[in-house]
C-alpha cells in the first residue's frame, strides 16, 4: 500500500504541485480545504476526480477540524502549507495572521499527538526567507540570525521554534524547510511576478494602461515552484529530521524582474527616476507603462533576500537551479499572454 500524504493549503500554489508530485510517487493525498461562498479551486480542479486524491473541509484556526480529519486519514506525512501568506495583508489582518501562521502549527503538533500518531506521523512545516528579514547577513544559511520584519514573518518564527521544540521535547520527526521565494504561473495575483506578468501581457495586449508597483529596488531570491516541492518531500524522506534553507543562490531585483517580463511580452522598458518618481517608460512609444505607488509600500520592508542552498544540495542531494531565473519568467509570461488573450474587456 502506498503512504498517505495530508496536506493543508492544498488549494494553494505549492499545495497543488506538491499534491501533484506525491500522488506521482503513488501517495493517496489528502487535502484540506475552506468552505468559501464562491468556488475558487481552480489550481487543483484537474485533481478532484482523481483516484487516490480527497479533500476534507477544515481550518487551521479550528482545532476540533484537524484533529477529526487527522483522525481519519492517519497520515504517514503531513505538510503544513496553509497560511494567510501575503505580508503586505498581514499588517492589515495581524491577529488573523498570528491565529493561522502561527498557532496553526501548533494545532497540527497537538492533533497529531492526541490522536496518538507521533511516532509514525511525520511533519513538513512551510517556513520561509522572510525569517531572516531585515537580514543580518549576506547571503542566508541555517545558522544566520533571525530578524522577522512583518506580523507574517514574527508568526512564522513561531512555527519554526514551536516544530523544532516538538521534535526535541518528544521526539517527533518535524522539518521546517526555510523557502526563498518561488513562483509559478499558478502563483497569487497579488505578489509580485505574477503582478507583473499579468500586466505585462495585458499591457502588451492593449488590455492595460499602466502597472503600479511598489518597492522596486527589492531584491529576492526566486525559484520554480515546481522544483521546490520536490524538496519539501526531500526533506521529509531523509534519515533524521533537520531544518534546511532552500533558494536558488542567485538575487535579482523587482526592477530586473519587470524589465525581462515585459521583454518576453515584446516591450523594451527603461527605467528613470528615483523612489516614488521611478517610471519605467515603453521604449519604442515613450508612454509610461511602470509607476511607483506608496500604497505599495510596506511599514518595513524585506529588501535583500539571498539563499544559500549548500546544505540542502549537500545533504539532500537537491539542484537548486532545474529552472533559471529567466526560464520562470519565459514560463509565467507565456502562461499569462494566453491567458490574457481569452480576458474581455480593460484593465485599467
Ligand atoms: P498560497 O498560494 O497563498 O496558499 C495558501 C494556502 O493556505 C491556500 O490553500 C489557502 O486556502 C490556505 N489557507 C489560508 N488560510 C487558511 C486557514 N485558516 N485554514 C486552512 N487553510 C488556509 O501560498 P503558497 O505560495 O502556496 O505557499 C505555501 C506555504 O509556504 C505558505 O505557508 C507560505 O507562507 C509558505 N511560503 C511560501 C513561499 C513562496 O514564495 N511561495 C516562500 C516561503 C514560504 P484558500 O485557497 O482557501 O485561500
Ligand atoms: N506584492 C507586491 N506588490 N510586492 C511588491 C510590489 C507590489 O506591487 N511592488 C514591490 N513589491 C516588493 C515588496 O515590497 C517585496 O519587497 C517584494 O516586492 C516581494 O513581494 P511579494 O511578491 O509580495 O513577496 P514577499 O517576498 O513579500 O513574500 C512571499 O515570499 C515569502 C518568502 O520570502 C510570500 O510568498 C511569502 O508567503 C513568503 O514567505
Amino acid at each position: 500500500m502506498g503512504k498517505v500524504a495530508l496536506i493543508t493549503g492544498v488549494t494553494g500554489q505549492d499545495g497543488s504541485y506538491l499534491s501533484e508530485f506525491l500522488l506521482d510517487k503513488g501517495y493517496d493525498v489528502h487535502g484540506i480545504i475552506r468552505r468559501s461562498s464562491v468556488e475558487r479551486r481552480e489550481r487543483i480542479a484537474h485533481l478532484e476526480r482523481v483516484k487516490h486524491f480527497y479533500m476534507h473541509y477544515g481550518d487551521l484556526t479550528d482545532s476540533i477540524s484537524l484533529i477529526k480529519i487527522i483522525k481519519e486519514v492517519q497520515p504517514d506525512e503531513i505538510y503544513n502549507l496553509a497560511a494567510q501568506s501575503h505580508v503586505g495583508v498581514s499588517f492589515e489582518v495581524p491577529e488573523y495572521t498570528s491565529d493561522v501562521v502561527a498557532t496553526g502549527v501548533l494545532r497540527i503538533l497537538e492533533a497529531v499527538r492526541i490522536c496518538g500518531l507521533e511516532k509514525k506521523c511525520k511533519i513538513y512545516q512551510a517556513s520561509t526567507s522572510e525569517l531572516f528579514g531585515k537580514v543580518e547577513e549576506v547571503p542566508q544559511n541555517e545558522n544566520t540570525p533571525f530578524h522577522p520584519y512583518s506580523p507574517y514573518a514574527v508568526a512564522k518564527q513561531y512555527g519554526f521554534w514551536i516544530i523544532k521544540e516538538y521534535r526535541e521535547a518528544y521526539g517527533m520527526f518535524c522539518c521546517s524547510g526555510i523557502l526563498f521565494n518561488h513562483e509559478s504561473e499558478r502563483r497569487g495575483e497579488d505578489f509580485v511576478t505574477r503582478k507583473i506578468t499579468l500586466a505585462a501581457a495585458r499591457i502588451a495586449q492593449g488590455k492595460q494602461d499602466k502597472l503600479y508597483l511598489g518597492n522596486l529596488s527589492s531584491l529576492r531570491d526566486w525559484g520554480y515552484a515546481k522544483d521546490y516541492v520536490e524538496c519539501m518531500w526531500m526533506i521529509l524522506q531523509n534519515d533524521e529530521p533537520d531544518d534546511y534553507v532552500i533558494a536558488t543562490g542567485e538575487q535579482h531585483s523587482v526592477r530586473e524582474f519587470c524589465v525581462l517580463a515585459f521583454r518576453k511580452a515584446g516591450i523594451e522598458i527603461e527605467f528613470s527616476g528615483e523612489g516614488v518618481n521611478e517610471k519605467g517608460i515603453d521604449k519604442a512609444t515613450g508612454k509610461i507603462i511602470v509607476e511607483v505607488s506608496p500604497e505599495f509600500y510596506r511599514p518595513t520592508d524585506v529588501v535583500n533576500l539571498y539563499g544559500d542552498p549548500s546544505k540542502a544540495r549537500k545533504k539532500l542531494g537537491w539542484n537548486p537551479t532545474k529552472t533559471s531565473f529567466e526560464e520562470l519568467i519565459d514560463i509565467m509570461v507565456s502562461h499569462d499572454m494566453k491567458l490574457v488573450e481569452k480576458e474581455v474587456g480593460t484593465q485599467l
